[in-house]
């Protein structure tokens, strides 16, 4: 990546990052369950990349629209992740401690009160986005049931559902294909990577041509991302990544090293990258796009 492409990344996360964190603690300002609201902000403030808000601001932009009418989706897409993730390290789940540098949403809480503070981010994230007065009411419900579809059983709950199942097959000794491997990472990861892009579409009121390009490059960056992450998981040091490491194949996850080897993995994300950088070319103002994605793709951590 050229560094004049890793300075654009660079500014657009300086000018993108605030916006988000003017508004996405403020539904956990006030309420009775003190200790819940503790908890759901505790996950998300301590850290993350923050690439699904980020994503979804610079889709708006690259259609002409201003970074703040994707704001609302914004912060939906962040809490969705946020909750993800605090579901996916219980030890019913990947069983993980660490998570953005800190010690896992259920290590501080208790399990009972991880389980609700994801229960609550998930159920926020549709009352945001169905007051956000920045979307006219029709974009508005359009927003929302893309949103619901990527997150839900036909999206992310059902790829994590699969992901468990695989585990248990790979344990087995069940051979696994490459077909199969690519269902859960589409689910799993790139539904919501998808999404992200989708809503940004539809909040900067694109096309039906604009949007389709921006839902299917965000398809092809969500299996480009969870490749990377399958991938950094093998190679990266747990200080960079905030994370364990290194547990994937101890605990028979499916992952694209496991199917292709590393170098295999390496050719899968580049072959994802590359398809997704085509379809953005096609946009008005693809640029902090088009960076953004080689970025996720080069990422160290
Ligand atoms: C981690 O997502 C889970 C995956 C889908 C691979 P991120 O890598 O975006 O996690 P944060 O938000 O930066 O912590
Ligand atoms: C997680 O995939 C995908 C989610 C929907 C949360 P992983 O289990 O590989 O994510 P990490 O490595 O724990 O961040
Ligand atoms: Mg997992
Ligand atoms: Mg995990
Ligand atoms: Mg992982």
């Amino acid at each position: 990546m050229s560094p004049s492409a890793q300075t654009q990344v660079q500014a657009d996360l300086e000018r993108l990052l605030p916006l988000l964190e003017s508004r996405y603690l403020l539904p956990f300002a006030s309420g009775e369950a003190a200790n819940l609201a503790e908890a759901m902000t505790y996950s998300l403030k301590a850290g993350g990349k923050r690439i699904r808000p980020v994503l979804c601001m610079l889709a708006a932009e690259s259609v002409g629209a201003d970074a703040e009418s994707a704001l609302g989706c914004a912060v939906a897409l962040e809490y969705i992740h946020t909750y993800s993730l605090i579901h996916d390290d219980l030890p019913a789940m990947d069983d993980d401690d660490l998570r953005r540098g800190k010690p896992t949403c259920h290590i501080v809480f208790g399990e009972g009160q991880a389980i609700l503070a994801g229960d609550g981010l998930l159920t926020e994230a549709f009352t945001f986005l169905a007051g956000d007065p920045a979307l006219p009411p029709s974009r508005r419900v359009e927003a929302l049931r893309v949103l619901g579809e990527a997150a839900g059983w036909q999206g992310m709950v059902g790829g994590q559902s699969l992901d468990l199942e695989g585990e248990q097959r790979t344990r087995s000794g069940e051979p696994v294909s490459l077909a199969q491997l690519q269902v859960i990472h589409r689910l799993k990861t790139g539904a919501l990577l998808r999404a992200s892009l989708e809503l940004g579409a539809i909040a900067g009121n694109a096309g039906p041509e604009a949007r389709a390009a921006l839902r299917d490059a965000g398809a092809a960056m969500g299996l480009a991302f969870q490749i990377k992450d399958d991938l950094l998981d093998a190679t990266a040091t747990e200080a960079a990544m905030g994370k364990r490491v290194g547990k994937d194949q101890g605990k028979g996850k499916i992952t694209y090293p496991l199917l292709l080897g590393l170098t295999g993995a390496q050719n899968a994300l580049r072959e994802a990258t590359e398809r997704a950088l085509c379809l953005l070319q096609s946009l008005p103002n693809p640029q902090s796009l088009i960076q953004l994605a080689t970025y996720l793709a080069e990422r160290s951590a």
